[in-house]
């Protein structure tokens, strides 16, 4: 086998340098570790960027997708396939409203997903979606107007028209960002990129109420459009992150954790909006195809068989009595924020030199915004492991000099 170097030089000959990456190569993973080339093993607490919800190769997503793989790879969506029907009733029996689905591959294809939804919905000269500061919805033209950071935006304008930001958690700024050209609110139950923000009371619902006047006041309704790419799947302790507050939204964009790990996105609507999506406005080659229908289904079954969704909320007050003892002892430490296994640790410092004195440990962590330590660790991750990694955590943490 190839050491880490040698890839690394590989890669450098022949992979466009978009991303940051470490210096490790990675070959294995097992639940919560991945091992790098030189056999070196690693604690993962953000494993496959918020997609390996249930750890590394879950063994019943590998066996569905072992069993799936030998029997149809793929067939365009001008055929029926059960997994998709099945996934789509799956996916639609969870929200408590009702829905159905569009499948596509990621999270920035369900935004675009969701953007031509809105707009072939609200009608000829409705274009325009609220959305907000901080948010991120993805990479390609029209999630990634959607988002509302400059950072992203810079040398790639004009981009797509009809996006108005407002502060997250502002109803006022939202109704005042409304007119006749509105047709959707398209938000992040609870900001995930922009540093684990949590939504002030009353907010989503207020939100709802705003969608709900519509414009003018009376005319017609605008869509709420939750994007649950990083918050769905059970990661926050329920199955899509809205069931933590009484709203109901009329779409609903998945991806990331939502096949255990294999690529697969998709959206879900209310029946009478998605009518919008009339054949010939929206397709996706591979969305919805077998392998990523059977794994997504796989990972549905393993969530409610090994009641994951009570292991979140478990692993939420284990993980902040760990880190609120740390906060204690660290004043650098503003804030925990936590919603299930999505932990944000808000520094008054830099985050950068954590995350790398981690990896010296040989323990996986993010840093967001600069200043926040992001945790998205697998719903399976055991309590020791997570003492582990606490503990590696602490001690990095607590020796910072300032
Ligand atoms: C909330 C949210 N939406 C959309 C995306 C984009 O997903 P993808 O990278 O699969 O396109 C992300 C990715 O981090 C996300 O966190």
């Amino acid at each position: 086998m190839n050491s880490s170097q040698q890839i690394i030089e590989l890669f450098n000959r022949h992979v466009v340098p978009n991303y940051t990456r470490y210096p490790v190569c990675l070959v294995r993973g097992e639940g919560s570790y991945v091992w790098d080339a030189e056999g070196n093993r690693y604690l993962d607490f953000f494993p496959g960027w918020g997609c390996d919800l249930l750890g590394h190769c879950p063994p019943h997503v590998v066996e569905a997708v072992r069993e799936q793989v030998g029997r149809l790879i793929h067939v365009p969506n001008t055929w029926y396939t059960e997994a998709q029907g099945r996934l789509a009733e799956a996916l639609g029996e969870r929200t408590g409203w009702g829905g159905q689905c569009f499948f596509c591959n990621s999270g920035t294809e369900a935004n675009e997903a969701a953007i031509k939804l809105a707009r072939l919905y609200g009608g000829p000269g409705r274009y325009k979606i609220i959305t907000t500061f901080n948010s991120f919805h993805g990479r390609t033209m029209g999630s990634l107007s959607a988002t509302g950071q400059p950072k992203y935006h810079q040398g790639l304008e004009p981009l797509l028209p009809g996006f108005s930001y407002v502060p997250f958690g502002d109803l006022d700024a939202a109704a005042r960002a409304v007119d006749k050209e509105t047709c959707a609110i398209l938000v992040e139950p609870i900001q995930g990129e922009g540093g684990i923000n949590l939504p002030p009371a009353g907010y989503l619902e207020g939100l709802r109420d705003l969608a709900d006047r519509g414009c003018p006041p009376g005319g017609q309704l605008l869509l709420l459009i939750f994007d649950e790419v990083q918050t769905g799947m059970g990661r926050t302790g329920r199955w899509y992150a809205h069931q933590h507050w009484d709203v109901r939204p009329d779409v609903v964009t998945l991806a990331k954790a939502l096949a255990g790990g294999i690529a697969c996105g998709g959206l879900i609507a209310r029946p009478e909006v998605a009518k919008a999506l009339r054949p010939g406005t929206h397709a996706a080659t591979f969305g919805g195809n077998p392998i990523a229908c059977a794994a997504a289904l796989a990972t549905i079954e393993t969530i409610e068989a090994d009641r994951l969704l009570e292991r979140a909320v478990h692993l939420e007050n284990r993980f902040r009595e760990r880190l609120e003892a740390i906060k204690g002892r660290c004043p650098w430490i503003k804030e925990v924020r936590a919603r299930g296994v999505m932990i944000g640790i808000q520094l008054a410092v830099d985050g950068t030199p954590f995350v790398n004195a981690c990896l010296e440990r040989r323990l996986l962590v993010n840093c967001t915004h600069g200043t926040v330590l992001r945790l998205l660790p697998a719903l399976t991750l055991a309590d020791a492991e997570l003492d582990e990694g606490c503990d590696i955590l602490e001690n990095v943490l607590s020796q910072y000099k300032g």
